[in-house]
């Protein structure tokens, strides 16, 4: 198959590409672009490893073509660091609330957590569970996870007031 010119903003850089447009938006960054901090789990749209954030949704890159990408901006859990190169809010609050254990399904999470602190800053508890269901993790339970994203919520929150 024929090759087309793909170009998109990864993380704030702007990358191009040759790719074939039947190919996933994971494996293009993995493959491609070495952006391998989402995973690849299932490759059918359950698992959630692979999410990114693409033009200010959540999707899951195992089910979108490269081609449908092309002029995108991506963000991976890679683009999350604070801009010093240390871990970003939710990435840290993951860490001091045990909010991982294997980390396979990390990436994903904290992206999707990303999105969802952006489309509701001060979720409730159920919210978050709702808004994580599309994220599956094998190791913990899920707990620590929700206390980390409101932890992050409410770190996030004091940043914006301190800074008003
Ligand atoms: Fe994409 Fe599981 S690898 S949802
Ligand atoms: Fe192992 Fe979530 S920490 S799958």
């Amino acid at each position: 198959m024929s090759k087309i010119h793909v170009k998109m903003t990864v993380n704030g850089r702007e990358v191009e590409a040759l790719a074939e447009p039947r190919q996933l938006l994971i494996h293009h960054l993995r493959e491609d672009l070495r952006i391998t901090g989402p995973h690849i789990g299932c490759e059918t749209s359950h698992c959630g490893a692979c999410t990114v954030d693409m033009d200010g949704k959540s999707v899951k890159a195992c089910t979108v073509f490269v081609a449908q990408a092309d002029g995108a901006e991506i963000t991976t859990v890679e683009g999350l660091v604070n801009a010093d190169g240390s871990l970003g809010v939710i990435q840290e609050m993951f860490r001091e609330h045990h909010g991982l254990q294997c980390g396979f399904c990390t990436p994903g999470m904290i992206t999707r957590a990303h999105r969802l602190l952006q489309e509701n800053p001060n979720p409730t508890e159920e919210e978050v569970r709702f808004g994580m269901s599309g994220n599956l993790c094998r190791c913990t339970g899920y707990q620590n996870i929700v206390k980390a994203i409101l932890a992050a919520a409410a770190s996030l929150n004091a940043q914006k007031e301190a800074a008003e």
